[in-house]
């Protein structure tokens, strides 16, 4: 990603409104990265529900709705609180293809006020190895600026 792309991150700010809702929030959020994010055929949320994964507001094709903590890439990320950039999600363990064109992945977490997960940011690509170490940051901001903004809703 061009750092020109990275300070576009920082105009998540501004668009999201701190008076919507999670699901608004959430679904302009995704719409928004989808038009930053060139080579990505999937960009969007899931929240941690009743001890699960459960799929919020994304661009793309359909997905699966549930994912269990420490399964698949978001599973993974939500387990070890940490994110997940993968090369090439057919040689991560036990990923989980929705969408059988995705070939790599950057998962970053979102958190609640006190550090603590509450869901992931989801980011498929076609290309192999399309995340970078930049985009990786970029992303963690922009997981950031949305944890912000769907606390205490
Ligand atoms: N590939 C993810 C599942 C979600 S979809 O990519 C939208 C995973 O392994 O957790």
């Amino acid at each position: 990603m061009h750092s020109e792309a990275f300070s576009s991150v920082e105009q998540l700010s501004y668009l999201l409104d701190d008076s919507d809702g999670v699901v608004t929030t959430l679904a302009n959020a995704s719409a928004y990265l989808n038009e930053l994010l060139p080579d990505i055929n999937w960009v969007g949320f899931y929240l941690l529900e009743h001890g699960e994964l459960r799929l919020g507001p994304f661009q793309g094709k359909a997905a699966c709705t549930r994912i269990a903590p420490g399964k698949g890439v978001c599973g993974t990320a939500i387990a070890q609180n940490r994110t997940q950039r993968v090369e090439d999600v057919h040689a991560f363990p036990g990923h989980i293809a929705c969408d059988s064109a995705s070939n790599s992945e950057l998962v970053v977490v979102l958190h609640n006020a006190s550090c603590e997960p509450v869901g992931v940011l989801d980011i498929d690509s076609p290309l192999v190895g399309r995340f970078s170490a930049e985009d990786e940051r970029a992303m963690e901001r922009a997981a950031e600026i949305i944890s912000e903004k769907i606390r205490q809703k």
